[in-house]
């Protein structure tokens, strides 16, 4: 199976900014760890970040036909942009929603997401498990949808 992981903007200063929300796990660190486990789940994992909106589209858009799962943590974006939701859209594979807080327990206005009027499925308030905890899920997924 082939999985895309893409993180949005801030997501590059994890373990830096507010450790008390996010933990102190870099995500440097995240990503050995899910390159690890993609090793042993024997399934292709493409990890990337960019604080960019459009970016975001752009490597959306080119998951088309490529990738089976996008894992999408979009920080910020979560809560403003439609511009992903469409681009979410036009993609066929299955899509799993990711953050590493509870953003329902943190301030109204991350109670609503865009990305969620297309996820098939939603992992947060894990902290930095939680990535590898979708890894599986999406893992599980494609394996399900060769069945
Ligand atoms: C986040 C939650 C968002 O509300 C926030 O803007 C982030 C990180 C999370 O992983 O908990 O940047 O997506």
């Amino acid at each position: 199976a082939r999985i895309l992981i893409l993180n949005g903007p801030n997501l590059n200063l994890l373990g830096l900014r507010e450790p008390e929300i996010y933990g102190a796990d870099t995500l440097a660190d995240i990503e050995a760890r899910c390159a690890d486990a993609a090793e042993r789940r024997g399934v292709r994992v493409d990890f990337r970040q960019t604080n960019h909106e459009g970016t975001l589209v752009d490597w959306i858009h080119e998951a088309r036909g490529a990738v089976d799962v996008v894992i999408l943590n979009a920080g910020a974006y979560t809560h403003t942009s439609v511009a992903i939701l469409d681009a979410l859209r036009a993609f066929e594979g299955k899509v799993i929603e990711l953050h590493l807080s509870n953003t329902h327990r943190r301030e109204e206005f991350r109670h609503l997401s865009y990305v969620s009027f297309r996820a098939d499925g939603v992992i947060m308030g894990f902290g930095a498990p939680g990535y590898l905890m979708a890894l599986h899920a999406a893992a599980d997924m494609a394996d399900a949808d060769r069945d």
